[in-house]
């Protein structure tokens, strides 16, 4: 597997690809790649005869204060990994390859409406860096699909509406959830965790679970919002919000609705974890 930093390289190459008439996927990521990633890059091979990894720590999508400056940065591990499941390429860019004016100087790609909710909400112009770096990281790789894990739900919805009002020409497919045996979503940000939290962690999906069996049972959604707000806490989770929201556009639900979805956001000292669970309705 080829290790590729600079963007004429990666055009070669991508090109010669192209030229046998093979198909090409795509699967951004921040690197410190865990299971849901490798998982992301098996399933991108069922749809593409190449497979191309982005590893690229974005700075535009972290605000100020937040963990950009701490976030595990593992390349080597990550390239032995990715190279052991058989990934073709590994696209590792510096920030001057992805943003050669400067970040505030970068023309910026927005989703305005869907990326202002949830977690847009608590992360001002967070999913403003999403969609700018993950529509260059389409148009320098112009892959046929690209993959994404749907535990940041919103974030593939809000990547979809983009890749649909810009018509870009390509599949976008979201890929479940890998947990832990305990129900813990994989995430980079896991690794923050004391042993303390990450024992704690687990109530996140748990509250997810219940939440969905309670609505199942056609509970009032408030309640089930106010309940799960509840048990996050008693917990020892500090909740941001907890969400029944439609699965087709994060719309609040309805029982009228049929494709829901909870979606959650707590902290764990000072550690933001986030998780969702879909709910279908007869
Ligand atoms: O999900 C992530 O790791 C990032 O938000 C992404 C999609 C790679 C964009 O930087």
């Amino acid at each position: 597997m080829e290790r590729i930093e600079q963007l004429a390289a990666l055009r070669g190459q991508l090109a010669q690809w192209r030229a046998a008439g093979e198909r090409i996927a795509l699967v951004p990521t921040m690197g410190n790649l865990h299971q849901g990633h490798l998982t992301l890059a098996q399933e991108a091979r069922r749809h593409a005869g190449r497979v191309v990894v982005s590893i690229f720590v974005n700075p535009l999508q972290f605000g100020a204060g937040e963990d950009l400056d701490a976030y595990p940065r593992t390349l080597e591990r990550d390239q032995r990994l990715l190279e052991d499941i058989g990934c073709d390429l590994l696209f590792a860019p510096q920030t001057t390859v992805i943003y050669p004016h400067g970040q505030r100087e970068q023309t910026r790609v927005e989703v305005p409406g869907l990326s202002e909710i949830l977690c847009g909400a608590s992360r001002p112009g967070h999913f403003v860096g999403v969609t700018t770096v993950v529509c260059k990281l389409l148009n320098m790789v112009q892959p046929d699909v690209a993959l994404f894990g749907e535990k940041d739900f919103q974030q593939l919805l809000v990547i979809r509406r983009m890749a649909e009002d810009l018509n870009l020409p390509l599949d976008i497919i979201g890929v479940p959830t890998v947990r832990e045996p305990d129900g813990l979503a994989l995430s980079s940000r896991n690794g923050y965790l004391t042993a303390e939290e990450r024992q704690r962690a687990p109530a996140l999906y748990r509250t997810l679970t219940e939440a969905g069996r309670r609505l199942s049972l056609g509970k009032a959604i408030d309640a089930v919002e106010q309940t799960a707000l509840m048990s996050l806490r008693d917990a020892g989770l500090q909740p941001d919000y907890v969400s029944v929201r439609t699965a087709i556009d994060l719309m609040p639900a309805t029982h009228e609705d049929n494709d829901l979805v909870v979606l959650a956001a707590a902290f764990l000292g000072r550690t933001r974890l986030i998780d969702n669970l879909r709910v279908m309705q007869a």
